[in-house]
């Protein structure tokens, strides 16, 4: 069998209206699926992010990749595919500092549960479960926000969130008037 180049995928900034849809569950693992999961794990490294959603590349399905460890050692890449996932247990609390490559330059402490469960497919549509908490709990619930059109900053408390206004809206003006991310940011 051929093996496929992966394609590096364009990151959707702030502003971009699939960032803010309820995205659709994956209803067939067709080739095109795979593939497209081949590119979202590719460019999640090639952007040095722990983890991306497919709302981020501008495409709404419930899919999101996360390799929260692989900083610690590059060689150790070990990317985890999330398809459908559901949360079956939240335990604890625990705040810390988030970013998101959908927002660059923005990086606010966020309260997140200290401990999960998720359920959910794998790439190969077969089911997997972990059980987590520390950095790859964070990662599993920053990525899920995504599927629901939630972004970190929404969960960053309201006061806190006026100082951002000046950066969220320069994020903003990357996108057109029917809210498709045209670009790179220019700062
Ligand atoms: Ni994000």
């Amino acid at each position: 069998m051929k093996s496929r180049k992966p394609n590096s995928l364009h990151i959707r900034l702030y502003g971009d209206k699939t960032l803010r849809k309820v995205a659709e569950p994956v209803t067939e693992f067709t080739v095109e699926i795979k593939n497209f999961i081949d590119d979202l794990v590719f460019t999640m490294y090639e952007k040095d992010g722990v983890g991306l959603a497919a709302p981020q590349v501008g495409r709404s399905l419930r899919i999101f990749v996360v390799d929260p460890f692989w900083f610690n050692d590059e060689s150790k890449k070990d990317p985890l595919v999330l398809v459908n996932p559901e949360f079956k247990e939240f335990q604890g609390e625990v705040e810390s500092d988030e970013g998101c490559l959908s927002l660059p330059g923005i990086f606010e402490p966020v309260q997140r549960a200290k401990r999960v469960i998720i359920e959910g497919l794998n790439e190969k549509g077969k089911k997997v479960r972990y059980e987590t908490d520390g950095l790859f709990a964070k990662a599993l619930q920053h990525e899920y926000d995504h599927l629901d059109g939630i972004l970190f900053i929404d969960r960053v408390p309201k006061l806190k969130r006026i100082f951002l206004k000046k950066k969220l809206h320069d994020l903003q003006s990357t996108t057109d008037k029917n809210g498709k991310n045209i670009g790179e940011l220019l700062l």
